[in-house]
């Protein structure tokens, strides 16, 4: 009775942490407590299950252990080792862990049903055979996008002709089997289950496939939903309150998160699945359009322009990521902000490869949130700044996405960043972003490019202007 009142109380413990942690999570500057609060509200939802009394759970407890002490030991390590750029893959593989734990536990259940002929009600075999569904595609789908996200596996090699049809045909077939499944019972079998099982795995590949590479965290964040979903129901599947509130959570927050980035986008999650954009193979080496060619600026030009502006406008985007250059931007900023500068940051709610990701990286290098700015407030600044300085960033200023209809990132909110008086772009060279795209923007009659890895530049404008 004791026993059981406590493991109430830590599950409470833990979903309120859950909550509690992912509103912090709502901001970068409580982020950070944000994350260890959830962490350790899990650590309590654990040692709640691990006291729940289970018969025969006792002869577990190694097994628990030993699970515990690897799983932990791999989650520590890739957490420490990884590249803040390579974020996305790592959260694309815990996604897909998690999915594939929630078809472990369906599968165990429904092999006890079928193999050792276990009861069930209807309810209960058809919500075991949807968690078997949705945490397969969630797996694969997530290992895949994996593998696009990490250039291993290119768009091209996996998308057949006809993909959309296959597809279709591919989702109705598990429906339908999904649906023998729960009405049969008994009867349809474990070879069925298993045939089930199997197409499922097929459709979470299948389903990834034709989405283009730029659009992967839009799918990560659907299958982070389709993940929760799965969690919630294996929760069900137990009885277990507190796997039903963290599934939700998660399910809830990823719904949320996808329907954000498709309207940052200005697409529909149906444009997002059937693909197109981000595939798109249009030629790199924007110097060799028609006979444009963009103006180039010394370091010493650039610095002066920096120095004797009223207000001056960063633009981060994914090669800020690359070059690790926020802290040296900020270092830039301070010096500015010495000399009287106003000194924004404008923060595209894509730009990089993850949600957040430059308001990460900025609030690493101790930027105050005060002075990013969001799309909006940033385009509404534009007009007014006198230099905007670009750092590795590309398609999310491509003036196409407004004129030219014929731009696959047409449509897209971008900044505009041609309404400010001096435009200076920091870049290695002239290589398309994401998108794979040209972006006219260098060629504009006010616009400098800067070549150099965006952190070297930037060292080099720091001490242009320590010099003046
Ligand atoms: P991108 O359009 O990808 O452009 C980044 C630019 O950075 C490249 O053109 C590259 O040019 C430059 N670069 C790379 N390494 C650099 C370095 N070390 N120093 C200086 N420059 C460097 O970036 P963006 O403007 O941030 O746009 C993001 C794109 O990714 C959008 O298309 C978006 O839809 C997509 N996307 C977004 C997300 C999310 S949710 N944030 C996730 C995945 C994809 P050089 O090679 O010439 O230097």
């Amino acid at each position: 009775m004791l026993i059981s009142t406590l493991v109430k109380l830590f599950y409470l413990v833990g979903a309120v942490a859950f909550v509690w942690g992912l509103r912090l999570l709502s901001s970068p500057d409580s982020a950070r407590r944000g994350n260890i609060l959830a962490g350790i509200g899990m650590g309590v939802a654990i040692l709640g299950a691990l006291i729940e009394p289970i018969i025969g759970a006792s002869n577990n407890y190694l097994w628990i252990l030993v699970g515990f002490i690897v799983g932990g030991l791999i989650g520590w390590i890739a957490a420490k080792k990884i590249q803040m750029t390579a974020m996305p893959q790592m959260v694309s593989v815990f996604n897909g862990l998690g999915g594939a734990c929630a078809t472990v536990l369906a599968a165990a259940e429904l092999t006890k049903f079928y193999a050792l002929e276990a009861s069930m009600t209807t309810g209960q075999l058809g919500i075991a055979v949807f968690t078997l569904l949705i945490g397969a595609v969630s797996f694969t789908g997530s290992m895949l996008a994996f593998g696009k996200l990490d250039g291993m596996i290119k768009d091209k090699h996996v998308i057949l002709p006809r993909h959309g049809l296959i597809n279709l045909i591919l989702l109705i077939t598990v429906i339908m089997l999904l649906i023998w499944l729960t009405v049969q019972g008994h009867q349809a079998g474990f070879i069925l289950a298993g045939v089930f099982l199997i197409l499922s795995l097929i459709y979470g590949v299948s389903f990834v496939a034709p989405i283009g590479g730029a659009d992967m965290p839009v799918v990560i964040s659907l299958l982070n939903s389709f993940t929760g979903i799965g969690a919630a129901a294996a929760g069900l599947i137990y009885g277990n309150q507190i796997m039903l509130v963290g599934g939700i959570l998660v399910g809830a927050a990823g719904t949320i998160l996808t329907v954000l980035m498709c309207q940052a986008m200005n697409r529909s999650l149906l444009n997002v699945i059937i693909g197109g954009f981000g595939s798109a193979n249009t030629a790199a080496g924007a110097a060799t359009v028609g006979d444009q060619v963009a103006k180039v600026a010394t370091f010493n030009d650039a610095a002066i322009q920096m120095f004797y502006a009223n207000s001056v406008m960063f633009v981060p985007g994914y090669g800020l990521a690359v070059a690790q250059a926020q802290k040296t931007v900020k270092e830039l900023d301070d010096l500015l902000e010495a000399n009287g500068v106003d000194v924004k940051y404008a923060i595209h709610p894509v730009a990089g490869r993850m949600p957040g990701h430059m308001n990460v990286l900025l609030a690493e290098a101790d930027v105050p949130y005060p002075k990013l700015l969001d799309l909006d407030d940033a385009n509404a600044a534009l007009k007014d700044t006198d230099t905007v300085v670009i750092v590795g960033a590309n398609d999310v200023v491509n003036p196409a996405a407004l004129d030219d209809p014929s731009s696959p990132i047409y449509g897209m909110p971008v900044l505009e960043v041609w309404k400010a008086k001096n435009i200076i772009v920091l870049k290695r060279g002239m290589s398309a972003g994401y998108a794979g795209i040209e972006n006219p923007l260098f060629f504009h009659e006010r616009n400098r490019m800067l070549f150099g890895d965006a952190k070297d530049s930037i060292q080099k404008l720091v001490q242009e202007v320590k010099n003046m």
